[in-house]
């Protein structure tokens, strides 16, 4: 490339977002927006009619589009969107592993990646050991000859701790092995992890890159090498992501720097709003320096998420109380969408573990995440105000 096209070259993630690396082709009366291309399939009798072939390939137009504007998002050669966040770390697990082989990942996981890693993959031969990422020495001493996979997730779900993960890099690097992670909670926008030294990157785009909870989607950032393979890999067990979810990802993301700043912001206002109130245990929020990952996640990250957790005075009676008394955030299982939700991990994403398990990982009953949404943070306060209210013991 030129170095006068080097410069115009954008590369802000608000301008990424909008029209992704590429400035497109200017001709009269072409759609600003790109159309929805339902079509399973498209004409091609013979490898010189190009690359759009078959839907379930990954090869539909509004697949490969947002592809490349999540690649280009994320700052790697490429990018695949899949069915769903669970298709996306399914398909890099299965492309970077085989029979016989070890993962390494954080004991702080979505519960879905917890359960695929400890009950299904073993079934195929591979096997996990869990590393404590507080732990300075742990992920070498669990290194084994056959580890092929680093897993972690930042910030971790729904604990929202964000440790340093350029140790792990390092180590990964020196060992030949992929250091994997899922950065659902914070987007590109407020974390890039690929010039960090993470190789791949895992989102459930489902959540803040969609935004408006209204798709389930997934998707893999990094080396052309590896998104291809997860593309044969997604060709074969076909979690393909239909061309309309691909159009409503992309439409999400035009917007996802501006929902992005809002989103930090009013997660700001209400974590410092609920670190001042009565009846509340804990406020857990990387953006509050009681946070015991404060220091490191305001070095890496661009801003401290959407996501604040709390954990309520009472227990799970109180916090069942309170999620009755909401009455604009709404109790949903999901996240990032531009409207509040509410969920308690004990009844959802961690259902799977024991009361002990959860107590022992921070999650004691009457801990309550919070997505915060975009509304006007006022009439959060007031909601959550009244609902705090008529719920205390
Ligand atoms: C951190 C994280 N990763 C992955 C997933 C799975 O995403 P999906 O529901 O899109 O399959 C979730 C879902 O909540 C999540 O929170």
């Amino acid at each position: 490339m030129s170095d006068a096209e080097n410069q115009s070259r954008p590369d802000g993630l608000a301008t990424l977002g909008v029209h992704g690396a590429e400035s497109g082709d200017r001709q009269p009366g072409r759609p600003v927006v790109s159309p929805i291309v339902q079509s399973a399939t498209f004409h091609w009798a013979k490898p010189e009619d190009g690359e759009l072939l078959y839907s379930r390939y990954g090869n539909n137009p509004n697949q490969l589009e947002v592809g490349r504007k999540i690649a280009a998002l994320e700052g790697t050669e490429a990018a695949i969107a899949l069915g769903s966040g669970m298709a996306a770390t399914a398909m890099v697990f299965l492309a970077l592993t085989e029979a016989g082989d070890h993962i390494l990942a954080s004991s702080q996981l979505y519960g879905a990646t917890r359960a695929l890693l400890l009950d299904e993959l073993p079934r195929r031969g591979i096997e996990t050991t869990f590393v404590d990422p507080d732990t300075d020495q742990g992920w070498q001493k669990a290194l084994r000859p056959e580890t092929r996979i680093i897993h972690i997730e930042l910030p971790t779900n729904p604990t929202l701790r964000f440790f340093d993960p350029r140790p792990i890099a390092q180590l990964a690097k020196q060992e030949g092995i992929t250091l994997t992670c899922d950065t659902t909670f914070s987007s590109p926008v407020n974390f890039r992890p690929y010039n960090l030294g993470i190789d791949v990157v895992i989102h459930s785009a489902t959540k803040y890159l969609g935004g408006h909870s209204d798709l389930i989607a997934g998707a893999v950032a990094g080396s052309k090498e590896v998104v291809s393979e997860v593309m044969r890999m997604s060709c074969l067990y076909g979690p393909a992501l239909d061309p309309h979810a691909a159009w409503l990802l992309d439409r999400g993301l035009r917007t996802l720097e501006v929902r992005m700043t809002r989103h930090n912001e009013n997660a700001l206002l209400l974590a410092t709003w609920l670190s001042q109130q009565t009846g509340i245990e804990a406020v857990i929020y990387p953006g509050l320096p009681s946070h015991p990952d404060h220091v490191m996640a305001s070095e890496l990250m661009v801003g401290w998420g959407g996501m604040v957790s709390i954990v309520l005075e009472g227990g799970g009676v109180t916090a069942d109380r309170f999620m009755d008394k909401l009455q604009l955030a709404t109790a949903a299982p999901s996240l990032g969408g531009v409207e509040t939700l509410v969920s308690q991990p004990r009844y959802t994403s961690h259902s799977g573990l024991t009361t002990a398990e959860r107590d022992a990982w921070g999650i004691p009953d009457g801990f309550v995440r919070i997505s915060v949404g975009i509304e006007t943070i006022d009439d959060l306060i007031t909601d959550f105000a009244q609902a705090l209210k008529a719920s205390r013991v």
